[in-house]
């Protein structure tokens, strides 16, 4: 029977929220992550046919980030598997504005299944769920990000999203770019942290050169730096319609993520765990 759902990613930021949205409808779901039965690996092609058995659709989402070195052919190989699996929609979620985040979404467009793209511009959830979890936390947001400012997205937005373009076949061949309602600089996103938490949250500009020895003190890729200088260059300081387009409402604003999150108790120490 070719009926389950595959999330790849599926413990991740948007992936475990279309894993709670699918399996409150009672969509059989399997996540496909390293720490998921079976395992899948990204970096271990072993691992990629055992997921796609009796799979109908499958969410993709690439870690570390699909403009990344190597991951338009890991992906463009993944989605001709399904294909020949059976695989009837992918939807790929994707970076905005990014030219190599674009050579992934022409190899799931070609891959000979249904296919959604769904573009998004920064996740709010950066900031309670990520890498910025810990600056917030330390009271100083240093990024190599100037004044420019974001269009911060949502990740229930995404994520509703996604189950809908999973699910209904009229958002097939569809490329919905996802952003929030309002444009923010990093010291405005400082200014809601500070408002919804009740503590001082600042943003210090820094430069890229400063932001790589940041990242390594954190583990993360270098690779991460640069990503960021490329996305934060203005080219994204617009909205767009993608939320709205595909399910008929309004994106949720940033200054309701953060009261919301500040609630579950992440930013005093006191909320649920994030990895
Ligand atoms: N963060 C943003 O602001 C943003 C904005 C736009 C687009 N995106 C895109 O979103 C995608 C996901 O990024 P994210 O930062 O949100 O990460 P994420 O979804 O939170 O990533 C974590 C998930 O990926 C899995 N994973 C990690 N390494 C893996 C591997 N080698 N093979 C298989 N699964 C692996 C993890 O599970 P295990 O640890 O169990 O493997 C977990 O389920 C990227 O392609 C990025 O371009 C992100």
């Amino acid at each position: 029977m070719t009926n389950t759902t595959l999330l790849i990613g599926g413990t991740g930021k948007t992936g475990r929220r279309v894993a709670e949205r699918l399996t409150a409808r009672g969509i059989d779901i399997r996540i496909g992550s390293r720490r998921g039965t079976p395992p899948f690996d990204w970096d271990d092609e072993i691992t990629w046919r055992p997921v796609l058995a009796g799979v109908r659709a499958a969410y993709l989402t690439y870690h570390p980030d699909l403009a990344f070195p190597g991951a338009t052919e890991k992906v463009a190989a993944f989605s001709k598997l399904a294909a020949t699996e059976g695989v009837e929609q992918l939807v790929l979620l994707s970076g905005r504005g990014e030219e190599v985040a674009q050579a992934g979404e022409r190899a799931v467009q070609s891959a000979g299944t249904g296919w959604t793209i769904v573009r998004s511009s920064w996740f709010n959830q950066n900031f309670s769920e990520d890498f910025l979890l810990e600056p917030v936390l330390g009271g100083d947001i240093a990024l190599p990000a100037g004044d420019m400012v974001e269009p911060f997205t949502d990740a229930d937005d995404i994520a509703d999203v996604v189950a809908a373009a999973l699910t209904d076949p009229r958002h097939r061949g569809q490329v919905y770019e996802l952003t929030g309602p309002r444009l923010l600089g990093f010291a405005d996103v400082a200014a809601e942290l500070s408002r919804a938490t009740g503590r001082t949250i600042t943003y210090t500009p820094i430069t890229l050169q400063q932001y790589v020895e940041v990242l390594r003190d954190l583990g993360m890729p270098p690779e991460f730096a640069e990503l960021f200088n490329d996305v934060l260059d203005g080219r994204n300081a617009h909205l767009a319609d993608g939320v709205q387009r595909a399910l008929g409402r309004p994106p949720k604003d940033f200054a309701d993520y953060a009261r919301e999150a500040a609630a579950t108790g992440v930013w005093t120490g006191t909320g649920p765990a994030v990895r």
